[in-house]
């Protein structure tokens, strides 16, 4: 690359205007110097700042909250109050675990698992204009994620709230212990118009996963309230029960008072010798244990090894439970609960509202006007 051709990294921003994602002229026609870097700088991630500035743009109507999923068990959740909180966010590549320390080759006995990620980054970590809370339920890499609190910690003024085992990799990551809450079931807390109770998680997983000065063996697993906790996000009369990576387990039954609204939770398909995820049936029997209204399954997506079908939750639900609301996500779509209770899976905007018929070259005036000069009636 010559001199002139040299790239300065600093100066790449999305070009574009304005809405946080590139214009097609630039990429269409704009030639200009490449290389990897700004191959990465331009491409990734996926969808550049366009969820950032819609979260910040959104005001959520009175007795509702917005989500917006961002893959696995991850999401943004954002308050009629203005409070913007992510969950569980994974910002991180595909990658692969070792024996030594991950709980789900210690379950199998598999040496190493490749976890191919599938989704994409629907969400720039750098990007949040305003950041209330980053929750982090348990300490596997994909809900404690280094580059979502790394980012967070750097560019908001956010706290962070995890059981001790995320804490212990926030700790390692360098997040300010001032911001740091380590939280166990049963508390309280606050951030502006959200109130989030910390419930018991019943993640196994978690329990045998290893980390720096953790002492985990065969046959000795860390405490639940240790390693993992259920958020209970409360907003405007709603609710939302974030069960994260947790197995079925029989006491969820007592979660019944709690009069749950949206339950998230995980499935996924296992190969024998392991159960990383939860199957659809065990997470309809655990939404009816529960008492739950909507059911929201989340985790399917984003690693090809336990990949599911989410409509398998629907047909069991529709033979068991027919009373319970089923809602599909889809990546980056803003949702709103209950204001879209009942659309059964989530849906992408078609921009539909900008279409202006009367400029289409097929049919419209201009079409028109061109029969119209070769002397022909049909414009088509
Ligand atoms: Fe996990
Ligand atoms: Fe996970």
């Amino acid at each position: 690359m010559s001199a002139e051709e040299r790239i300065n990294y600093e100066e790449i921003e999305i070009v574009g205007d304005g809405r946080g994602t590139m214009q097609g002229d630039y990429l269409l026609n704009q030639d200009r110097p490449m290389d990897r870097i700004r191959w990465l700088l331009e491409c990734f991630p996926e969808w550049g700042r366009f969820l950032n500035r819609q979260i910040a743009e959104t005001q959520v109507e009175k007795g509702n909250y917005a989500l917006w999923w961002t893959g696995g068990m991850g999401f943004v959740l954002k308050s009629p109050g203005g409070a913007v909180l992510l969950v569980d966010n994974y910002a991180g590549p595909a990658h692969y675990t070792e024996y030594e320390y991950c709980g789900v080759c210690r379950t199998s006995g598999a040496p190493t698992i490749d976890w191919m990620r599938l989704n994409p980054q629907v969400i720039d970590i750098f990007g949040f204009e305003a950041l209330d809370g980053v929750f982090c339920s348990h300490q596997h890499a994909d809900h404690t994620d280094i580059y979502t609190l790394k980012a967070a910690a750097q560019t908001t003024d956010c706290t962070f709230f995890g059981p001790l085992s995320a804490v212990e990799r926030m700790r390692n990551f360098k997040v300010p212990e001032e911001r740091i809450h380590t939280v166990r079931p049963g508390e309280k807390y606050q951030i502006k118009d959200v109130t989030i109770e910390i419930l018991p998680n019943f993640d196994r997983i978690a329990t045998m996963t290893g980390g720096p000065g953790v002492e985990v063996k065969p046959g000795v697993r860390r405490p639940y309230d240790d390693v993992a906790v259920t958020f209970f996000f409360k907003v405007d009369g709603v609710n939302l029960c974030h069960l994260a990576d947790s197995l079925f387990q029989n006491a969820y039954v007592t979660f019944r008072k709690y009069d749950i609204d949206v339950l998230t939770f995980n499935i996924g398909y296992n190969a024998p010798g392991g159960t990383d995820k939860m199957t659809p049936y065990d997470a309809v029997r655990l939404g009816e244990a529960m008492g739950a209204k909507l059911l929201l399954p989340m985790h399917w997506d984003n690693w090809g090894n336990t990949t599911v079908d989410p409509e398998e939750v629907r047909w069991v639900a529709q033979r068991h439970t027919p009373d319970k609301k089923i809602v599909i996500p889809q990546w980056g779509v803003k949702w709103l609960y209950p204001a879209q209770a009942d659309i059964g899976k989530m849906k992408y905007d078609d921009w539909r509202e900008r279409y202006r018929p009367e400029y289409s070259w097929e049919y419209g005036r201009p079409a028109i006007e061109a029969a119209n000069a070769r002397g022909e009636f049909v414009p088509y």
